[in-house]
């Protein structure tokens, strides 16, 4: 039984990269999405490493398996492609928190500032943005924006709080910011329990989450900037402050390290909606086509390329 199931998984990625080869198509994937997703893309990475991707590619189809900011930005940065979703609409909350009127009232609220999008967000507020950056380029990209202008930041309040306390530039909150739900399920107390459990291991944790729970953590970064550190780290043992998916994924790419979820609740089902077969329907199919309107993608592609410029 066990063996029928891996002969239909092998035909079925067979397929798969006979259709990505047929189309001129690749498939992006983010690090937390399932692992045999992330087994027939050709980039798996963070949104940062995917923006790259989506920037540098020649296909003329982009499957991306991730949620819906980062099927946007595919979108924009590729208005001649052909950019797919093997599901429909699958919502970042986080993305959809801001909207244009509260971006246009903090602009009047603070002239003179800038506006810096957390890249979870979508297109038609990443158009009003001077920059957007990512977990992994936050740091760097607030440094390189606008001399001693303040910079408007949104909007997740546990990025600001990361970005705050490592910038000297003054950071404006935008009062309509929200959090990620997912992240938001890590507790101090589950960290603090984990910690009890596994008094050794390095606490590595997503600036997505509580303040409070990354003022215990030895190292805060990108699901990338994690996946990197855990595997240079001179440690063997971590707590991981993330979706379960990616100690699953470093448990495979680091065999020789361990690795704990803070909490197995803490799963962004968003992510999981791809499957195998649902990423061979989309190239089969080719329907779920995201676009973003003209006027919007021309303006969002200038934050997003200062982002790549700057990073
Ligand atoms: P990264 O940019 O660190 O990959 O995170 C994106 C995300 O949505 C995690 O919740
Ligand atoms: Fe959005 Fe949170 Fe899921 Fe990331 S983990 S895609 S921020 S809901």
């Amino acid at each position: 039984m066990h063996n029928t199931t891996n002969n239909e998984q092998t035909e079925q990625i067979e397929r798969i990269e006979r259709l990505k080869q047929e189309k001129n198509a690749i498939v992006l994937a983010h690090n937390y999405e399932r692992a045999e997703v992330r087994a027939v893309a050709d980039v798996v990475g963070g949104s940062s490493g995917l923006t790259r991707a989506a920037n540098n590619t020649s296909a003329d189809m982009i499957i991306v398996c991730g949620v819906d900011f980062m099927a946007e930005m595919a979108s924009v940065l590729n208005s001649d492609k052909k950019v797919i979703t093997p599901v429909q609409n699958v919502i970042c909350p986080l993305a959809r928190r801001l909207s244009r009127n509260d971006l246009n009232m903090a602009k009047k609220e603070n002239p003179g500032a800038e506006v810096l999008l957390y890249m979870n967000s979508l297109a038609d507020t990443i158009a009003m943005a001077d920059c957007v950056c990512t977990a992994a380029n936050a740091i760097p990209i607030a440094g390189a924006m606008g001399g001693d202008s303040p910079i408007i930041f949104g909007p997740d309040y546990g990025v600001t709080y990361y970005l705050r306390k490592r910038t000297e530039k003054e950071i404006i909150t935008l009062s309509a910011n929200g959090f990620c739900p997912v992240h938001h399920t890590i507790l101090p107390a589950d960290m603090i329990h984990a910690q009890e459990l596994h008094p050794a291991a390095q606490v590595v944790a997503h600036p997505e989450c509580r303040p409070e729970v990354q003022d215990r953590a030895d190292y805060i970064g990108s699901t990338s900037g994690i996946a990197r550190f855990c595997k240079e780290s001179a440690e063997t043992e971590f707590l991981v402050a993330a979706d379960v998916g990616l100690s699953t994924m470093l448990r495979n790419e680091a065999p020789d390290k361990t690795f704990y979820p803070i909490s197995e609740a803490t799963i962004c089902e968003r992510m999981k909606a791809p499957t195998l077969a649902k990423v061979e329907e989309a190239l089969v199919t080719e329907r779920f086509q995201v676009t973003v309107p003209k006027e919007i993608a021309d303006a969002a592609r200038i934050p997003i390329e200062r982002m790549l410029e700057l990073s």
